[in-house]
């Protein structure tokens, strides 16, 4: 059996956001780090611009957590744990996906226009991407032991 520590796809899903909204003015939503999520926030980046059909991710992190976000337009996030896979379909901008880690993610069907919005709980380290399946599942053996 998987230790604890070993996050599932089952332990990654859709977080709803606070929303404020003002009738005649539109709406905003709050992503607070440590309060409405499990983790401090200490890197933002986007995608946007990305061609139809094309498709981002296609790897795992070994400690890094992330909150997804479409903010704007929609795409599907598939997480893979090496033993089962979800597909998200993101197309609200208050509904946040956390990713934890050790978990592989592609992302694709974007939309035209679509901004895939990324908070992540640590600044880019190379070093701590799994960037090949095979490693991938050969890390997961490990913190699966
Ligand atoms: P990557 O994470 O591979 O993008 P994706 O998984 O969406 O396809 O990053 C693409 C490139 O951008 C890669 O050369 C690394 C660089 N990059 C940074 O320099 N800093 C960052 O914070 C991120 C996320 C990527």
């Amino acid at each position: 059996m998987p230790e604890k520590s070993a996050a599932r796809v089952h332990d990654c899903d859709i977080l709803e956001l606070d929303r404020h909204h003002s009738r005649r003015k539109g709406d905003l939503s709050v992503v607070s780090g440590g309060h409405t999520v499990p983790f401090d926030v200490r890197r933002v980046y986007y995608l946007y611009d990305v061609p139809g059909g094309e498709s981002r991710g296609g790897h795992a992190h070994r400690r890094l957590q992330q909150l997804i976000i479409a903010a704007a337009g929609s795409f599907t996030v598939t997480l893979d744990d090496g033993h089962l896979k979800r597909r998200f379909t993101l197309n609200r901008p208050y509904h946040a996906l956390l990713v934890r880690p050790g978990i592989w993610r592609t992302i694709d069907d974007f939309s035209s226009g679509a901004v895939c919005l990324v908070l992540a709980s640590d600044h880019y380290d190379e070093a701590e991407y799994l960037r090949r399946y095979s490693d991938f599942l050969s890390f997961r053996k490990e913190i699966e032991k």
